[in-house]
């Protein structure tokens, strides 16, 4: 459908030039590094949390486009939002990723556009990939 042809080039539009691209040196962040076990794609993501907001969210990262876009996708939403909300956005995400319906009342930017990778299992750890480091962040910032 014309919907999906309008996902897909928003998905490569991402990849080919990534929002975000970079790490925070360690003064000025904290740096999550995973790996998708199932391919060993990796992510690196920088975030940096300043008075329980996310100021900066920066990523490094070898990957499929599905992994890469949606890296690109995160960083741009979550920037200025609290860390409540941010987690708030990793349920919305994984919500997504189910194929359940969506609580919208976040401005969800790009994101949607992997909304269609519900239908693909196997692509799903790839979507979530910099989801996880998101919320992996969150919290180890939380504890600091
Ligand atoms: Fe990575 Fe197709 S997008 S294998
Ligand atoms: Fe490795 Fe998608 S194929 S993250």
């Amino acid at each position: 459908s014309s919907l999906d042809d309008l996902y897909r080039r928003v998905i490569m539009d991402h990849y080919q030039k990534p929002r975000n691209k970079g790490k925070l040196d360690e003064a000025e962040g904290l740096t999550i590094n995973l790996n998708n076990p199932t391919c060993g794609d990796s992510i690196s993501l920088s975030l940096k949390l300043e008075n329980g907001k996310v100021t900066d969210a920066k990523f490094l990262g070898e990957g499929c486009s599905i992994s890469m876009s949606s890296a690109s996708m995160m960083t741009e939403v979550v920037k200025g939002r609290t860390a409540e909300e941010a987690l708030h956005l990793v349920q919305v995400f994984s919500d997504m990723m189910q194929g359940k319906s969506v609580d919208d009342s976040l401005d969800l930017g790009d994101i949607e556009a992997l909304s269609g990778v519900a239908k693909f299992p196997a692509r799903i750890k790839c979507a979530t990939l910099a989801w996880k480091a998101l919320e992996q962040g969150i919290k180890q910032g939380e504890q600091s």
